[in-house]
Parts: structure tokens; C-alpha cells; sequence
């Protein structure tokens, strides 16, 4: 074989693996190329950017964003959707579910489908500065594109309280034992305390841990002591209701909940003391007996 016809060999070869490259960036789910979906049997759905484009047409918005404390505006996409789309529900299922947002360094956070409704959840793919994405404020060259999860709701704009995850890569339904030591075992389906753990799944656990699973905004609520063992029942009932009535502080009132609700809530955290689970305590006592024969 001749030295030029050995070049253009190799020249075709090197064209084939880019193009093989650039088909595996398009269609293999990596972040820019769309959002991946890992729906409960397993089955994985990405939407690519023409995709989300049909189920809901991007559109401009102006949003105060925490992560720079300023306005800014995105080209975004509705995320209810996209969601409801990528991991097939419908409306009241979507609602009904949490989810974990994956960033493409890996970072989770759990979102509750009724905020991703009722908060306007957008899924920003531009931002419409001119030069587009810029980095985010105290993470040194870090872009939040090109897939950035943005609110529109007033109340999302606490950062404490709600996440703004940047970078986002993947969406899957949230692992039901994921607050498998939340639930009130000894309850019979139907009773107040069951009725009062899916209040609490719905309204709380973003901020309050039971056995140490659940968000850790506001303080756990079963262990070491279940905050019936040390407050007043009428206390807790009123504090829950309008906590700024006591002190200010982080926790939202919780107006939305009935007085049934509130004695379901009640039933739930008093059986809860019958069920503690306390890892960090079982640990320091394993590690006491480690130590022990010195
Ligand atoms: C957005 C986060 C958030 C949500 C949602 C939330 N809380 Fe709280 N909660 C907090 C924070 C923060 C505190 C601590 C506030 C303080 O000390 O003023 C707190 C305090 C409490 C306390 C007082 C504990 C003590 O001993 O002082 C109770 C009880 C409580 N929350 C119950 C609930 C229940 C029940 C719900 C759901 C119906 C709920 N919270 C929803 C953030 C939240």
C-alpha cells in the first residue's frame, strides 16, 4: 500500500470515529443533549431538546434567582410536563410523587411533585443574558446550564427551603424506602396515625427527619425524644399551625391543614414512639463496646 493511500485510509478512519462520537453525544443522554428519565420498571426515556420543545414550548421568563440574588432571564420549559411525560403519570400521580433531581456531578435532591406544580417549576436550557450562562456565584467556573431547574413561585425563592439544581441529568421517582423507618408500623391501615403519616410525607419530611429519614432544615421529630415526650399536646398543635406565633424562625405555618388533619398528625407522631430507629445511637454504642475491654 502506497504512503498516500495509507493517509487517506487513515483520514476515513479518523472521519468515522468522530461521527461516531458525535452520534453517541446526540443520542446517548448525556446532559446537553436531553433530559434522562428512569422510570420505576426500570425503563429509561430521554427527551431530547426537540422533544421538550413539543410536550411544552419554551418560554421567556424572569425569575429572581437566589443562586445571583438577582433577576434573570431564562428560556424555559415548564417542568410538570416534562416530568409527568419522561416518567409517564398523569396529573394526580404526578402530584402524589417525590422525585430525585441527579446533577450530572451527582448531586440529589428529592422534589415533591405538588411544589413542582404549585410553585412553577421551570426547566431553564438558555439563559438570555448576552453570552449566556454565567457561573454561578461562589462556585468558581461552575455554569448551571445547560439544564437548570428554576421557580417561579415566590415561595421557592428561599434557597434553604427549596433547591435550585443546576446541571441537572437525570429524574427518577424517589425510592419509596426511602422513608421506610418513617412509617408507623404497628397502625392499622385507615387509622389516624396512618392518615397522619401521608400528611407528614406530604407537608413535612422535606424539613423534618423521623428515625433520622427526612430533611434536615427543621429539627428531627422521634429521636432521641419524640417532641410529644417533652411538648404540651395543645402546644405542638398550635406551634404547627402558626409557628411564628412563638418564635421566628424557619418553619412555614402550616395553615393548609384541618383541625381533623392536624389530630391525624398528632395520632402519628405519638405512635412514633413505639417505632424509634436511631442510627447515630446504635453507633456510639457499638463503638462504646469496641472500646469497652480497655
Ligand atoms: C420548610 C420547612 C418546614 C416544613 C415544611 C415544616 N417544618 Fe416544622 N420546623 C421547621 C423548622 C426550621 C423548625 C424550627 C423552627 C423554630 O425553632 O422556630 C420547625 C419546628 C417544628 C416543630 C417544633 C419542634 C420543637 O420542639 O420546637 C414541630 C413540632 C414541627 N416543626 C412540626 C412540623 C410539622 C408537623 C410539619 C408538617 C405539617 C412541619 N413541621 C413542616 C421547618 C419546617
Amino acid at each position: 500500500m502506497s504512503a498516500r493511500r495509507g493517509l487517506a485510509l487513515a483520514s476515513l478512519l479518523l472521519l468515522l470515529l468522530l461521527l461516531l462520537a458525535a452520534c453517541k453525544r446526540s443520542g446517548g443522554g448525556g446532559a446537553a443533549a436531553g433530559l434522562r428519565f428512569e422510570r420505576a420498571g426500570g425503563k429509561v426515556v430521554t427527551l431530547s431538546t426537540a422533544e421538550m420543545q413539543r410536550i411544552t414550548p419554551a418560554r421567556d421568563i424572569t425569575v429572581f434567582d437566589p443562586n445571583y440574588k438577582r433577576d434573570k432571564r431564562y428560556r424555559a420549559h415548564l417542568l410538570a410536563p416534562l416530568v409527568a411525560r419522561g416518567l409517564g403519570l398523569d396529573d394526580k400521580a404526578l402530584r402524589a410523587a417525590r422525585f430525585l433531581f441527579i446533577a450530572s456531578d451527582g448531586y440529589k435532591v428529592a422534589l415533591a411533585g405538588v411544589d413542582i406544580v404549585a410553585l412553577e417549576a421551570y426547566l431553564a436550557v438558555a439563559d438570555l443574558a448576552p453570552g449566556g450562562w454565567k457561573d454561578v456565584p461562589g462556585h468558581n467556573g461552575v455554569k448551571p446550564g445547560p439544564l437548570y431547574v428554576v421557580w417561579r413561585g415566590e415561595k421557592a425563592r428561599d434557597m434553604k427551603l427549596f433547591p435550585w439544581p443546576w446541571q441537572l441529568a437525570t429524574v427518577r421517582p424517589s425510592p419509596k424506602d426511602l422513608y421506610a423507618r418513617t412509617v408507623p408500623l404497628s397502625a392499622p391501615a385507615g387509622s389516624p396515625a396512618r392518615a397522619g403519616h401521608k400528611i407528614f410525607l406530604r407537608d413535612c419530611i422535606r424539613c423534618h427527619a423521623i428515625n433520622r429519614q427526612g430533611g434536615r432544615l427543621g429539627p428531627e421529630l422521634n429521636v432521641p425524644k419524640n417532641v410529644l415526650e417533652y411538648r404540651d399536646e395543645k402546644l405542638l398543635r398550635e406551634f404547627i399551625r402558626n409557628p411564628k406565633a412563638y418564635r421566628y424562625g424557619n418553619m412555614p405555618a402550616q395553615t393548609q391543614l384541618s383541625d381533623g388533619d392536624l389530630d391525624s398528625v398528632v395520632a402519628y407522631l405519638r405512635v412514633m414512639v413505639r417505632h424509634k430507629h436511631d442510627s447515630e445511637a446504635a453507633k456510639a454504642k457499638a463503638g462504646a463496646k469496641a472500646k469497652a475491654p480497655r
